[in-house]
């Protein structure tokens, strides 16, 4: 393991040192857009996978779970919004990860917001994502994932550009009419970036659209992706209306709106017009949303922390607050390939140190955020 260990610090440094800075010259939906297209590659190269498995992926049965009936090995999953067009469900297991969403994916295909659909905002360890629901859509998905076996559990975002209730319904019966294995569902009620789209933050709305949810009797796991933005007696109301509907988790959460939020660097958010914003901004609030859900329905909904995440401090934080599994994306690109296998180890080392034997044992064992 301290091979394993020091061959994850040169990579890392290596990332963080050379290639991050040349990546953060180009255009950073080129980069995202190539670094996927790399990954679907490398992930069919004979021995490539066997290969960064084991530099990288040790079993950790600290970290292993199993949910609701499924195991997840590690804790740590992609978010939804990287892997849009679900080109990685095959090469994301020897990183370390232990569950990823693909999407989110709308019934037709869509275009999405005009450009700028991302931005980099160093200082404030943020990205600015404008990407507005651009995706190939739920046939295309379909025919892409039909075919394939998944090794670790995938689940599929599924919304809608302008919150058509009817469209994402017909979205989810594709899906259910197909075969693909996936182990549940994200129902994505908060992308921030829809211009005019129909809020299902309003609690009727929601209740609409998770009434007809419930009629397609879907059997897979359904978790619903909230916002961050909400007052804490709104976001109550929100989960009161879903603790009476199918969906069995919440993730907390999406985007940050809020501009004035004091993670930003003041100066280097004010040069995006559009946009909303991932990472260190997000962190905060979406803490104290899981403990805020933890408090009032741990008994009702498994929860998801998102938002943030680039150490095993940071992941910590969020199981300790009451997430059974966290996911991710801008630590990923600020930190580099390595670091969900530097978080799951990491990990580890924290449980040790907390007297924990597993990861279970952690969740929920404090009740407040520090600030
Ligand atoms: C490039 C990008 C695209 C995203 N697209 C989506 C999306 O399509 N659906 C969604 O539910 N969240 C989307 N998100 C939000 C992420 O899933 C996540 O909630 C947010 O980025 C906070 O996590 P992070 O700080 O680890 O990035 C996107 C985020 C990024 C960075």
């Amino acid at each position: 393991m301290k091979s394993q260990l020091l061959f994850i610090t040169i990579t890392g440094t290596l990332y963080r040192g050379l290639l991050k800075p040349l990546l953060f010259l180009l255009d950073p939906e080129f980069v995202h857009v190539s670094m996927v297209r790399f990954g679907e590659i490398c992930a069919v190269v004979p021995g490539f996978k066997k290969c960064v498995r084991w530099l990288y992926v040790r079993p950790l049965p600290e970290l292993s779970q199993k949910i609701n009936g499924t195991t997840f090995e590690f804790p740590i999953g992609l978010a939804a919004g990287f892997d849009y067009e679900g080109r990685l469900t095959q090469a994301l297991s020897p990183l370390g990860f232990g569950f990823q969403t693909v999407g989110t994916i709308t019934n037709e295909p869509w275009h999405g917001n005009a450009k700028p659909r991302l931005g980099r905002l160093p200082h404030s360890k943020s990205l600015m994502v404008n990407k507005g629901f651009k995706n190939p859509g739920a046939n295309t998905i379909i025919s892409q994932l039909e075919k394939k076996s998944f090794d670790i559990p995938v689940g599929i975002s599924v919304g809608d550009a302008k919150g058509s209730i009817d469209e994402i319904i017909a979205a989810f019966k594709k899906f259910e009419a197909s075969s693909i294995r996936n182990t549940y569902y994200e129902l994505n009620i908060s992308c921030p970036n829809l211009h005019g789209a129909m809020s299902f933050y309003i609690p009727k709305n929601l209740e609409d659209l998770l009434t007809k949810v419930d009629a397609l009797k879907i059997k897979k796991p359904i978790w619903i992706k909230m916002p961050i933005n909400l007052s804490d007696k709104e976001t109550l109301s929100l989960l009161r209306v879903i603790s009476k509907h199918s969906p069995a988790a919440v993730i907390f959460g999406n985007l940050q709106h809020d501009r004035k939020n004091k993670s930003f660097d003041a100066a280097e958010v004010q040069k995006f017009s559009v946009g909303n914003f991932s990472g260190k901004p997000t962190f905060s609030r979406s803490n104290e949303l899981i403990a805020l859900a933890s408090k009032h329905f741990k008994k009702r909904f498994l929860i998801v922390g998102c938002g943030g995440v680039f150490t095993a401090e940071d992941a910590y934080t969020k199981i300790k607050l009451g997430a059974h599994l966290v996911q991710m994306i801008t630590g990923l690109v600020f930190r580099g390939p390595q670091a969900v296998a530097e978080i799951n180890f990491g990990l580890r080392e924290l449980l040790h140190a907390d007297g924990h034997t597993n990861i279970k044992d952690a969740v929920g064992t404090h009740s407040q955020p520090n600030k």
